[in-house]
């Protein structure tokens, strides 16, 4: 019986962080599973996640909130790590005094380690006189300015008297800075600290282990059963795809539809790489449903972008609802849900949420009474692609950009036509072409052409040609809710131009979007 990798666990309370999904990937990282779960969580979930140790988040709030750590928890008798707010709460909570200061602290300080204990040791970026210093990254209003009984201050900086502070006896400890963050140089080793000697937890979550419990736990579920799985090619689809096949083999069938809206060769390079002829393990049986004039017949004469994608989803799970009919026995549908979606449906349940209608492929038909396989429900995307990677799939693959649902629909300004579409993936295919070759390709979050049906003059020989242009987007971003435009170099935005002009008729002229998100969002529409 292989190891229970879940066995260890670290929970994260959660105040509100933007770094919170950070510190539970660096939990990841070091090897062991955690789970974020909101500030107050209740005592009975508390019990029943058994945690070996807990983390608390920092926070937008300010202490004289009633944002607090549920009352139980500092008498656990489990070792706690208090981050920025979370050592803030911690102090209130236990009998110190915290401050707002006039004084926001906020990038690069440097922290004197006063003492050593048993969360730093001997880490240290710098030692002077005997001195340790450490080269954090602080971002906070507030401060502790009087530890509880029972503590004792171990770090100090320029503008935080109180930068760490723990009661060894009772295995509490609290951090102003943020180690979760990657200019912090030594937070790794600090959580590490914290969770491997301070929690005794295993290092037992790394991706050979994570493949072996999800390929057990996926045949214990299945057993003799049939598995539809819509397969669209993007990263998270093509894991569970690789994970199912060796997980169940031949009982998985796949259904790639193809909408009329995909990339040049993409059904090509999908059925390539995963299907039967292919030269790799997976073999996998892949239903193709060319469905493009259904798609581009329904889009015809629609113009508004909720309404394009509306039609796109609702065609997607028509197709694939009618082609599942036709597989027999099949009893669950498997998804690429991950973690951080698991986190925001929870995140957001019973709140208003105004987003894009963005449309899930696979996204599942109410009515289908099928059951539901997610076998990378508590994966972050960075641990999908190391599985990804472990399972055999390509880097090319596995680091593949994003590409939403809808498509080459929403690249398309205004009405689609099979025309613009065939016309924007020789445009998209030179660009991303020609990224590849510069070697810039992964350096970008996501690269792609979009379609503009504004007639713009171009002198061809001796005529003037009114054809379309072609917007060229690339972005650098970390969790695509901001974004900033990258600055690639011109003599590749110079080649590419040349290249869609001279290779493409019906493309007048290539402009490159220099919009940042916010205001902008990464997709045209
Ligand atoms: P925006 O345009 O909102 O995009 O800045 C953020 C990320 O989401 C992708 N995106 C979508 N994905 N269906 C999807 O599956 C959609 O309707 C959709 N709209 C945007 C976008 O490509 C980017 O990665």
């Amino acid at each position: 019986m292989a190891q229970d990798i879940h066995q260890d666990r670290i929970l994260i309370l959660d105040f509100g962080s933007q770094y919170t999904q950070l510190i539970a990937r660096r939990v990841r990282e070091i090897g062991v599973y955690c789970e974020i779960h909101p500030h107050d969580l209740d005592e009975a979930a508390f019990y029943s996640f058994a945690p070996k140790g807990v983390i608390l988040s920092g926070g937008p709030e300010s202490v004289t909130s009633d944002l607090a750590a549920p009352d139980y928890l500092f008498g656990a008798g489990l070792p706690v790590l208090g981050i920025c707010y979370g050592l803030q709460t911690m102090a209130n909570q236990l009998g110190g005094r915290v401050e707002s200061s006039d004084h926001q602290e906020f990038g690069y300080a440097r922290v004197e380690l006063m003492e050593r204990t048993d969360l730093t040791l001997d880490i240290a970026d710098e030692v002077t006189g005997g001195v340790s210093y450490l080269d954090v990254w602080m971002s906070h209003g507030d401060k502790v300015v009087e530890a509880p009984p029972g503590f004792t201050v171990f770090a100090r900086s320029e503008n935080s008297p109180i930068a760490g502070m723990q009661d060894e006896r009772r295995r509490l400890y609290g951090l102003q800075f943020h180690p979760e963050v990657n200019h912090t140089l030594q937070g790794e080793s600090l959580l590490r600290r914290f969770i491997i000697e301070i929690c005794g937890c295993d290092g037992l979550w790394t991706p050979a282990n994570i493949v072996e419990d999800i390929i057990e736990g996926v045949r214990a579920q299945v057993g003799d059963d049939q598995v539809i799985l819509g397969l669209s090619g993007g990263v998270d689809s093509s894991v569970v795809a690789a994970l199912l096949s060796r997980a169940i083999g031949d009982q998985l069938t796949c259904v790639f539809v193809d909408n009329g809206l995909l990339r040049r060769n993409e059904r090509e390079q999908v059925v390539g790489m995963l299907g039967e002829g292919s030269d790799n393990a997976f073999h996998l049986n892949i239903r193709v449903v060319d469905a493009s004039d259904t798609f581009l017949t329904r889009l015809a004469g629609m113009t508004d972008p909720e309404a394009k994608r509306r039609v796109i989803g609702n065609t997607f799970i028509e197709v694939f609802d009618e082609e599942s009919a036709s597989i027999e026995n099949a009893k669950y549908l498997a998804q690429g849900t991950i973690y951080p979606d698991v986190i925001e449906s929870a995140g957001n349940k019973g709140k208003a949420h105004v987003i894009k209608s963005h449309h899930n492929v696979g996204g599942l038909p109410e009515d289908m009474a099928l059951d539901l396989i997610e076998p990378l429900r508590e994966l972050f995307k960075d641990e999908v692609r190391k599985i990804g990677l472990e399972l055999g799939l390509s880097h090319e693959i596995v680091y593949r950009h994003p590409f939403p649902g809808p498509g080459l629909g929403v690249r398309i300004l205004g009405e689609v036509t099979r025309e613009s579409a065939d016309l924007l993936r020789l445009a998209d295919d030179i660009f991303i072409e020609e990224l590849r070759r510069a070697d810039l390709y992964d350096r970008v979050s996501q690269a792609f052409a979009v379609f503009l049906p504004v007639n713009s003059v171009g002198v061809v020989g001796d005529a003037r040609r009114y054809a379309p242009v072609v917007s060229l987007r690339a972005v650098e971003t970390i969790d695509f809710m901001t974004a900033r435009w990258a600055h690639l170099p011109y003599d590749l935005l110079e080649r590419v131009s040349g290249r869609i002009i001279n290779e493409i008729e019906g493309i007048s002229r290539v402009v490159y979007d220099i919009s940042s998100k916010p205001p902008a969002t990464i997709e045209w529409e």
